[in-house]
């Protein structure tokens, strides 16, 4: 058994496409995984295969036959990646439009009163309980996040909570400030005071860095992106509960009953999802015996995690004789150097200089970041800081502390 997931890093590195190396850019080190993470190879020759096929489901030949093995086959891998029993797993056309879908039919399948959510949010989530809200009939009531911390809370949403709280919205991880939140006691807090409200939760970010217990949570639905988890652009999937199963929904009239996903599906993208699965699985086997899905799956997670942290510490704290960002008294960090919400990625900004210049210059040494604005993306994280825009280094599993201490000579260089 492994230690840790550095042990393996070679092996696990070869799993990906364009690993150190863009096709149009040439040799860099890639830290924008959450604008969009690194595609298994698995996943891209699944992509190919399945993209060849013309058959459709459903039918009596062959080809439709393994059609739907694929697609019942992925389904079950979600239920355990997710862990969850009950409920169904839909499959959409991407992360925004299952969150618009999932919102828009509980904000109309409740009766009238509030609808919650937090400026911690991405636009998808908040863009959809505004908009839906308002056609329902319900109130939208936005939760301050804490701008210090770069997260929210339970006792944030406590403050704003009633008992005519039909629909309640978490972020399960931020794409910008790169914290997570206590997804159980926020939803122990949500449950206290409004019992039957919808909760949906956005795992689009949290999804790479391991360890989701649908099961665990009581929620109603939680949506992912596959092109953040290692698979590829294209679709989306959630989870909904039963309740919200029977919720009334777009569908087709005298259609299969409970039915969410929307026209012929591509079943490549379930291909790549049980590929994505396969590789969490491959790669807990390294640090369990045990040959069980979930418990594999599990031990994953916990790798990711541990290894994420090596990284966010050596990119703040320094590594070798290289300073970390925390070094450097004119650069600020997101929600601050020690915060142990921290999932995978920092987010600074440096005084004195141009951050989209700074991006420019760190892609001249090889290092690819990305800059967050105060626009419909980020503005609800930045505009309260005074901030224009910052650098977010989004980092995964696959990245080295090599990569991290690269990315500190770079900084050290450019701002000398
Ligand atoms: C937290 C979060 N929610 C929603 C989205 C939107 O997802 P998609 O691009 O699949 O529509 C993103 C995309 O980065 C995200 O990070």
């Amino acid at each position: 058994m492994q230690e840790n997931l550095s042990e393996i890093l070679d092996s696990l590195r070869d799993k990906f496409e364009n690993i150190d190396t863009c096709p149009f850019q040439g040799e860099r080190v890639f830290f924008e995984n959450a604008g969009g993470a690194l595609t298994l190879k698995s996943v891209s020759e699944a992509s190919k295969r399945y993209a060849a096929i013309p058959d459709n489901q459903g039918r009596a030949n062959p080809a439709s036959a393994e059609l739907v093995n694929i697609i019942a086959k992925a389904r079950a891998d979600l239920r355990v990646f997710f862990n969850c029993e009950d409920g169904q797993i839909v499959f959409g056309e991407s992360g925004t439009e299952l969150l618009f879908r999932l919102i828009s039919a509980a904000c109309l399948g409740s009766q009238s009163g509030k609808v919650l959510g937090s400026s911690f949010e991405h636009p998808a989530t908040r863009s959809a309980c505004i908009r839906w809200a308002k056609i329902a009939g319900h109130e939208y009531i936005n939760i301050p996040h804490n701008s210090e911390t770069g997260s929210v809370t339970a006792d944030d949403y406590a403050k704003y909570l009633t008992p005519d709280t039909r629909v309640a919205t978490v972020l399960h991880t931020s794409p910008v400030t790169g914290m997570g939140v206590d997804l159980h006691e926020i939803i122990k807090t949500i449950r206290e005071v409004a019992p039957q409200c919808f909760i949906i939760v956005d795992g689009i970010q949290h999804a790479a860095h391991g360890r989701i217990g649908i099961d665990s949570y009581d929620i109603d639905g939680y949506v992912i992106s596959p092109y953040k988890v290692f698979s590829r652009h294209g679709y989306g999937v959630a989870w909904i509960s039963e309740r919200l199963t029977i919720l009334p929904h777009d569908c087709l009239v005298g259609g299969p009953e409970g039915n969410w996903e929307l026209g012929t599906r591509d079943t490549g993208a379930y291909a790549t999802m049980s590929k994505v699965i396969d590789y969490f699985e491959w790669l807990g086997g390294h640090f369990i015996d045990s040959s069980d899905q979930r418990e594999r799956i599990v031990a994953a997670g916990n790798a990711i995690h541990d290894h994420e942290k090596s990284l966010t510490e050596a990119m703040i704290f320094g590594t070798g004789n290289l300073p970390g960002l925390a070094d450097y008294p004119d650069i600020t960090i997101l929600g601050g150097a020690e915060n142990p919400a921290r999932e995978g990625l920092v987010s600074f900004w440096k005084d004195g200089f141009d951050s989209a210049e700074l991006v420019q210059a760190l892609s001249e040494h090889g290092i690819r970041v990305h800059i967050r604005r105060d626009d419909h993306y980020s503005g609800t994280i930045l505009t309260p800081l005074g901030r224009k825009d910052c650098i977010r280094v989004s980092m995964c599993h696959y990245n080295s502390v090599h990569e991290v201490a690269r990315f500190l000579s770079a900084i050290k260089v450019i701002t000398g």
